[in-house]
């Protein structure tokens, strides 16, 4: 088989092609099909999914998603401690409160930072940590049961590099679906706060990979958790695991051991995870175990049947999403109150997967008006830029407070997202309720 030609390493029409190979069945899937095509069925027709399944973070526990949204964990799956103060339970996960990065600086500290577990955080040790390459995608073909190996240490003893990048998670803002636009939608009911800007440490996954040996005919690379295998509507899904293509995998992917100049914490993927910059949050694979690097394009259910866009807009459902949208939020409460006639500061950050902020625009009367934000931060791709504008609240009553970023490719938040049944990418101006009194 010849290299592919360099067309097919482009982003673009890697998802083209992805989503012509599954729709025409070409699919290496390692979960029957039969159920694929089941849950698939499920999605398109907008029923609820099974309880608990993966990349809709749906829970048994939980409903479609709703405002608020905050259920107690059945058992606790993080282990960091979760301040009420801090963060919004939901089931396994905890979104961070955006009242609570007001003064923070660009990049979100770890214990503030939110978390997504499928399952729950393992603990592991760095000295037993190995991680495992292995697949037709390597000169030799070394297979599972005779894999290249990398230690702690031995990634540790390659060139590091830092990068500041965003994680968040595709459902992101999920509940606006429901609050904004009465829509309904299948999984956890975030706010606007599974997000978190920090800064990595560790070495580009580019180099790992060539030293395992890469081959020219390599196409995909799947990276696989540690975590426990996760289990969906009785169907036992294997390890959370996600393929992404060589290209952004060459690219700017960090195999990364340090957050915020600290080792990783146990929650966000101590001893190493993957770090895809700009990309939705189910390709920064946690815990990483082993990589397999493949010849043909690799597919799980987290490509097929969850995180991609299904529902009327979308035909017979969307290529795998991978870059995020535009979002902003501000650094405030829901319902904050202030006083008539008094000078404020309002602060907020945008961020988006195609490029840095080059606008942020702000509303305080419910959008009949709008003037432009001060930035604070360069723009910078994978990152988000800090916000402010003064405001002096006329008169008392019930007000609400809206935010519009435009990334530097133009892309601005329209004012309805599109819907899709597992309610990914909720792009639209939030609107903010707020008192004054
Ligand atoms: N990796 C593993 N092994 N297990 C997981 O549950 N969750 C993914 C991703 N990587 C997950 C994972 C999802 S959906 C998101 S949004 C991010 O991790 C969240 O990263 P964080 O918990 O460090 O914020």
């Amino acid at each position: 088989m010849p290299p592919l030609p360099p067309a097919h390493r482009d982003e673009t029409s890697y998802d083209r092609r992805r989503l012509r190979q599954w729709l025409a069945g070409e699919a290496r899937a390692d979960v029957s099909r039969r159920h694929l095509l089941t849950l698939l069925a499920a999605t398109a027709a907008g029923t609820a999914l099974p309880a608990a399944v993966p990349g809709g973070e749906a829970h048994a526990a939980e409903p479609a998603a709703t405002a608020g949204g905050a259920t107690a964990a059945a058992a606790d799956t993080i282990v960091k401690p979760l301040p009420p103060e801090w963060f919004v339970r939901h089931g396994t996960n905890a979104e961070t409160r955006w009242e609570a990065l007001r003064g923070v600086g660009r990049t979100t500290p770890n214990e503030l930072f939110f978390v997504r577990n499928h399952t729950s955080t393992p603990q592991l040790d760095a000295a037993d940590w190995r991680l495992r390459l292995w697949g037709d995608g390597l000169r030799g073909t070394p297979a599972e049961d005779r894999p290249v190996e990398f230690g702690y240490d031995d990634l540790r003893a390659l060139p590091s590099v830092s990068r500041t990048a965003f994680v968040e998670c595709a459902g992101n803002g999920r509940s606006f679906y429901g609050v904004q636009q009465g829509q309904t939608v299948s999984g956890t009911a975030w706010g606007l706060g599974a997000v978190g800007v920090a800064r990595w440490r560790g070495v580009r996954l580019a180099d790992v990979l060539r030293r395992a040996g890469l081959s020219p005919y390599a196409v995909d690379v799947q990276p696989r958790g540690l975590d426990a295998e996760y289990v969906s509507g009785g169907q036992n899904l294997g390890r959370v695991r996600r393929p992404l293509p060589l290209s952004k995998a060459l690219d700017d992917v960090l195999l990364a051991y340090e957050m915020n100049g600290e080792p990783l914490p146990p929650d966000h993927g101590f001893p190493v995870r993957v770090l895809v910059p700009s990309w939705v949050g189910i390709a920064s694979v946690k815990w990483v175990g082993d990589i397999e690097v493949s010849a043909q394009p690799l597919f799980s259910p987290w490509n097929t049947t969850f995180y991609r866009l299904f529902g009327s807009a979308h035909g017979d459902g969307s290529a795998p999403i991978t870059r995020q949208a535009v979002k902003s939020a501000f650094e405030l409460a829901s319902g904050a109150v202030f006083r008539a006639g008094e000078g404020q500061v309002l602060h907020g950050r945008s961020w988006s997967g195609a490029g840095g902020i080059a606008e942020v625009e702000v509303s305080t009367d419910g959008g009949a008006t709008w003037r432009r934000a001060s930035l604070h931060d360069r723009p910078r791709a994978g990152s988000w830029s800090r916000w402010s504008v003064p405001w002096r609240p006329a008169s008392p009553g019930a007000t609400q407070l809206l935010a519009r970023a435009t990334d530097t490719g133009g892309r601005s938040q329209p004012d309805e997202a599109v819907h899709n049944t597992q309610g990914y990418f909720f792009d639209a101006v939030v609107r903010h309720p707020v008192t004054v009194v």
